[in-house]
């Protein structure tokens, strides 16, 4: 494809920015699943991920953040409960990018900073202290990664400064930790958010078999934590069924 076929096929559709920047582990290009393409789609002004792991949420999302910077031009975010898992899906964007045709040049990439010609602006930031975060105003896009795991005082520092700018995005992505925290309470009440979901069984690049031994190497809450995305709290589920097991006893005492 032609530098200028490839930019009107991404103008058209911002699905395209995926194929044209995602590889595989061979590098081999990857067609996106519909979730993903309506992730990349998505004008969403506050939007939830929540998927299994390895469901493709980072490579997704670290796409959507190319597409915003290249049409888009700004200040783009990318929280996650340590520097460490910000940079990862920074290096997804950068990676996306650098295979786009025809874009304004790279500026600066360092390994939390990437800059483009155009004046976007990507800075990969750790969300382990509310901090950390604050002095950033207006930008087009927060992106939060593994969003159940970052703290609520953090969630909170971001919030204002979307509040000044009128077109910013909010996408948080991420596997569920338990029924506590600001993502599962967005995710129940579900007010004001847009939200996608899907489960291991729903990803054509997993396997059966892959699931399964997954299944047998795990406890059952894990797995329905990691893979069916169940927002399972396992101190409950222990108490619980401990709880059931006193009933039980005590009924048999109290008839004995
Ligand atoms: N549509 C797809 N088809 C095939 N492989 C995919 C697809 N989307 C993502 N992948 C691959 O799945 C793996 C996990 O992707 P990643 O974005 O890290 O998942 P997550 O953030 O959900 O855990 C990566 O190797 C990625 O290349
Ligand atoms: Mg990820």
């Amino acid at each position: 494809m032609s530098a200028a076929a490839s930019d009107f096929a991404r103008a058209a559709d911002p699905a395209n920015v995926f194929r044209q920047g995602v590889r595989d582990a061979n590098g081999d290009p990857v067609e996106p699943a519909p979730w993903q393409e309506h992730v990349m789609r998505s004008e969403a002004r506050r939007h939830l991920i929540l998927c299994n792991r390895q469901a493709g949420k980072s490579t997704t999302v670290g796409a959507k953040a190319s597409h915003g910077m290249l049409y888009a031009p700004g200040t783009y975010l990318i929280i996650a409960p340590t520097l460490r898992q910000s940079k990862l899906l920074f290096q997804k964007v950068v990676s996306t990018y650098r295979r786009l045709e025809d874009v304004p040049r790279i500026t600066r990439d360092n390994e939390t900073e990437l800059v483009l010609a155009n004046g976007s602006h990507l800075f990969a930031l750790p969300g382990d202290n509310d901090a950390n975060i604050r002095g950033f105003s207006a930008p087009r896009a927060v992106i939060i990664d593994e969003a159940a795991r970052v703290a609520d005082t953090v969630y909170a520092a971001l919030r204002p400064m979307l509040a000044a700018s009128t077109d910013g995005q909010l996408i948080a992505l991420t596997t569920p930790y338990g029924r506590r925290g600001w993502f599962y309470d967005a995710w129940e009440t579900s007010a004001g958010w847009d939200r996608t979901t899907i489960t291991a069984f729903d990803c054509p690049h997993i396997t059966p078999e892959f699931l399964a031994e997954e299944r047998e190497g795990m406890s059952e809450w894990q797995f329905r934590t990691e893979y069916l995305c169940e927002f399972t709290d396992t101190d409950e589920a222990f108490f619980s069924s401990e709880l059931v097991d006193a009933m039980v006893d005590n009924t048999l005492e109290a008839w004995s």
